[in-house]
């Protein structure tokens, strides 16, 4: 909803319509201008019915389906205040393991903010997964130190001996492989962690060995 101001008889309303650019005035039937700031939210509301269909076409998994009750047991250890989303989203993440889209539907109606704003935080943040990861997580460090080092020959590596991409998953569950900009011993690189365990001065040949570790 924008309110709105008809240029031709400075008639008032409040729009709540589809489109993005113009609305036809109810009383003088003029075409208005959309303010360029009234915009985004028509986009922020577009966005949010595309996920929101999105969602409601995808098929449930059979655990997700006491998603309210565990979105409802941290939310109200946060008092619902929806300035701890991303603590929130943390736990939830921490706990499940990754945020399946139905989880942000439920954070969005208890914590009564919009699904665009609890999408937005789980993207800007790399902790936070959309997807189920494997057992096992292998980050590879990409910082400037790293890639230097022959970071990408690493991941090339990788990605050859489990045959997916960065953010992808093994179809057995087993792993995942994911990026990081610094793990903070950059006179180590390349560096990875599989499940938090370091690997540093890595060759090519090392990959191998290091993935048959984890069963
Ligand atoms: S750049 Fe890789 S650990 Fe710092």
């Amino acid at each position: 909803m924008a309110l709105l101001r008809c240029q031709h008889c400075d008639y008032r309303w409040n729009y709540e319509g589809e489109n993005e650019h113009y609305a036809t005035c109810p009383k003088c039937r003029y075409k208005v201008k959309i303010p360029g700031e009234k915009v985004s939210i028509f986009r922020k509301k577009k966005m949010e019915r595309e996920l929101k269909s999105k969602i409601s076409t995808e098929k449930k998994p059979v655990k997700l389906l006491g998603i309210a009750k565990i979105v409802n047991k941290v939310i109200e250890d946060y008092q619902y205040d929806e300035n701890m989303l991303i603590q929130i989203l943390l736990k939830l993440q921490r706990d499940f393991g990754w945020l399946p889209k139905e989880m942000l539907l439920e954070i969005s109606k208890q914590l009564r903010i919009p699904l665009f704003q609890v999408y937005q935080a789980t993207t800007f943040y790399k902790a936070f997964s959309l997807s189920p990861r494997g057992k096992h997580v292998i980050r590879i460090c990409m910082g400037t130190s790293c890639k230097v080092r022959g970071a990408q020959i690493i991941l090339d590596r990788i990605k050859n001996l489990l045959a997916i991409e960065i953010g992808e998953t093994t179809p057995d569950g087993k792993f995942s492989v994911e990026t990081v900009n610094c793990m903070g011993c950059c006179s180590l690189g390349p560096t990875i962690t599989v499940d938090g365990d370091y690997f540093g001065n890595l060759k090519s040949p090392d990959v191998k060995g290091i993935l048959s570790l984890y069963t």
